[in-house]
């Protein structure tokens, strides 16, 4: 099936909405998904595949040259099909483009899938943040991919 990355709308929201709803056991508020369409710092994504319907999100940020990854979840019944990692690719690359040189975020030390996307992409562990999480609590994972270290693939150069 193919699938399109394009910048998230309100329209998208009931979708962003559902999905995280689904994903995390503490989800973003409806007000917090919705500001972030206002946020000037973000670059905010959704992949729709091409029956229209929207299968994942991905926020990322940008301040001066260093990025954050702050949200990103596919829809529960569309994981493993490689919309992760197109999602995330997407959006790293937009920040490499606007001058970003290194990225963070953090991840449940449990979080198996989300680290595998991860490290293949070019992350790696620099810290641990004790009892980050709550629901259960959790330390989570600091991971930092600086651009020398991003995994390109041979055709998105
Ligand atoms: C993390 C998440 C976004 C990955 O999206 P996805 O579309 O399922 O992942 P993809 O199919 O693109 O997989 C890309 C890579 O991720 C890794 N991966 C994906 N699923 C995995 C799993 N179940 N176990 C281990 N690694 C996995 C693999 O390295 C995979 O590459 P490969 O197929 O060449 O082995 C998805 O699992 C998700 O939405 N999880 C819930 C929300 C969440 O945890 N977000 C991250 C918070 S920090």
């Amino acid at each position: 099936m193919s699938v399109t990355v394009r910048q998230a709308c309100r329209g998208d929201l009931p979708h962003i909405i559902a999905i995280e709803e689904a994903s995390f056991s503490v989800p973003w508020s409806h007000q917090s998904l919705a500001a972030e369409l206002e946020n000037p710092v973000a670059h905010y994504y959704v992949l729709e595949k091409d029956d229209g319907s929207v299968a994942g999100y991905a926020d990322v940020w940008l301040i001066a040259d260093e990025g954050q990854l702050a949200n990103i979840a596919i829809h529960p019944s569309a994981r493993g099909l490689g919309y992760g990692e197109i999602l995330l690719r997407t959006a790293m690359e937009a920040l490499f483009q606007a001058g970003c040189t290194s990225l963070f975020l953090e991840v449940r030390q449990s979080n198996a899938p989300a680290q595998g996307l991860y490290r293949k992409l070019g992350y790696e562990g620099v810290a641990v943040r004790k009892n980050y999480y709550s629901q259960p609590v959790e330390d989570a994972c600091i991971m930092q991919c600086q651009k020398e270290n991003y995994q390109w693939l041979s055709h998105s150069r």
